[in-house]
């Protein structure tokens, strides 16, 4: 994390790299400090800057801002249509130009409008910037990560007092969002269940988390079997880790998050093609999710005791390898046939969703990288929740509003159920055709889910064939900072 400072100066004085000057569109409109605006009306009187959204014009030495190296101007578009989400993503991007050209001391101005609390304002500009402020380094031959060393946002005059207040849950949350990052652009190679475990194991002392790991024979123990099943082609064996956050005074409730944690997903014996394993490092993500959302919640200090649980396998093609045809006994008890076994995800969530549902706590939310059928129906840039509580689920698409993070319900259709049964077991893990196959492979946890109040967010945007805002190209990163929106609460 850089040097962070919020300042009511107006940035005038900024000596640094790079100031960045988010503008709206309509030369009235910008109500920036005086020696800032003259040097973006001159852009803009010149046309070469109209301002549009995440247009950016770099300055080199701008006239009127003494020690400043460069001035980067950021469109905002209208001032009419502005969101947090936009101005976010603006400065994100912003910031990420910034990162690239290797420039360590950013400031920011924060943006004046009336539309928009200035608190709030600051917080995004914050986020923006910090956000983007990441560099997967880690596997080049000589890693120098570019990062920012200092951050100052200028507010000219708007107290700042409210978002100094929200720092540790902001930084907190970007911590979190980079863990998941690393995690889950860390290669399978290197980060296989036994080493997931560790890492799990370290940062739980490092938080006083509580952490207990399951090796294969208690999993046996414990009727896992499912889960087992996907693990057993792999010479990496499963783990489960089960992670625990008490707050220090008596929970406001008990939450319960089952994270994916296939660290690598070939697709077994029904192995998927060259190009579509490429990315199948990821396959992990809603377990990285749920870890570092716990010591998110350490560092923050949220009001709610959660249940971290993560179910890390390795799907591999091999003489060991559950076959398709095999019948599984779940640990509910309830049979299930293997008909695909790149279907795995749903077998790992089977056991757990059945384990997290006997916890008797107030809501259970698993997240999974679960099917191409997300993708393909949102993109890569929306994850999809279901849910069988619908206020838990408008609570987090709410969540994912004021983070920015896109969640969008779809529903989990009853009579699309029959196109699971099984003619030998209690379930199949197919359907055998591909329509709606984020909705029926939602149904399939349904089964196995006792409890009430349950969500389920089939991770679509957690990694991006391209660089967005301030989103790199890779993991994203998304999740633990809309979960913290709500256990915060
Ligand atoms: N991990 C994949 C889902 C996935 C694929 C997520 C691509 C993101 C991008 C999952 O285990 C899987 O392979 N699902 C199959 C299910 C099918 C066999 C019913 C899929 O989506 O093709
Ligand atoms: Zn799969
Ligand atoms: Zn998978």
């Amino acid at each position: 994390m850089p040097n962070i400072d919020i300042s009511s100066q107006s940035g005038k004085d900024f000596s640094g790299d790079v100031l960045i000057v988010p503008v709206f569109s309509g030369r009235e409109r910008h109500r920036l400090p005086l020696a800032i605006s003259k040097v973006a009306r001159q852009v803009m009187d010149e046309s070469d800057f109209k301002a549009d959204y995440l247009e950016i014009v770099p300055l080199h030495h701008p006239n009127g801002v003494k020690d400043c190296r460069w001035m980067l101007l950021v469109g905002l578009g209208a001032e009419e249509v502005v969101t947090h989400n936009k101005l976010r993503k603006a400065v994100g991007a912003a910031a990420r130009h910034s990162l690239k050209k290797g420039w360590k001391k950013v400031g920011v101005i924060s943006p004046s409008t009336s539309l928009l609390d200035h608190d709030e304002v600051q917080v995004a500009v914050l986020e923006g910037a910090l956000l983007a402020n990441y560099d997967f380094v880690t596997f080049k031959g000589k890693p120098e990560p570019k990062r920012f060393e200092m951050l100052e946002v200028f507010t000219n005059g708007d107290d700042t007092r409210k978002a100094r207040r929200r720092l540790p849950q902001i930084e907190a949350g970007i911590v979190a969002c980079h863990r998941v990052r690393d995690l889950s652009n860390t290669p399978a190679g290197d980060l296989y269940p036994e080493a997931f475990a560790e890492i799990a194991q370290k940062l739980a002392k490092q938080h006083k988390i509580g952490f207990e790991v399951m090796a294969p024979d208690e999993l046996q123990k414990g009727g896992f079997n499912a889960l087992l099943a996907v693990g057993q082609g792999s010479v990496k064996t499963p783990r489960m880790v089960k992670l625990e956050y008490k707050p220090k005074e008596k929970a406001k409730k008990h939450i319960v998050l089952v994270g994916k944690g296939v660290c690598f997903d070939s697709g077994g014996l029904s192995l998927k093609d060259a190009s579509s394993m490429e990315t199948m490092k990821h396959d992990m993500t809603g377990a990285a999710i749920v870890l570092a959302t716990l010591v998110a919640c350490a560092e923050a200090g949220a009001p709610v005791q959660v249940t971290g649980i993560m179910g890390l396998v390795e799907n591999m093609p091999s003489g060991s390898s559950c076959k398709p045809g095999d019948v599984l006994r779940s640990r509910s008890g309830k049979t299930i046939e293997v008909l695909n076994t790149d279907a795995e995800g749903r077998l790992v969530l089977a056991d757990l969703l059945h384990y997290a549902s006997g916890m008797d706590a107030d809501h259970v939310v698993d997240l999974a990288t679960l099917t191409g059928a997300c993708v393909i129906a949102l993109g890569d840039g929306v994850s999809a929740i279901f849910g069988t509580d619908q206020k838990l689920v408008e609570r987090l698409l709410d969540a994912g509003a004021a983070t920015g993070e896109h969640l969008w319900q779809l529903p989990l259709v009853e009579e699309y159920q029959d196109s699971l049964k099984s003619q030998v077991a209690d379930i199949k893990n197919i359907t055998g055709h591909r329509r709606g196959g984020a909705i029926t492979a939602a149904l399939f946890l349904k089964d196995f889910v006792s409890h009430a109040s349950w969500a389920h967010v089939d991770l679509g945007g957690s990694w991006s064939t391209t660089e967005r805002d301030y989103r790199p190209q890779g993991a994203t990163g998304e999740g633990p900072r809309w979960l913290l929106d709500w256990l915060m609460a």
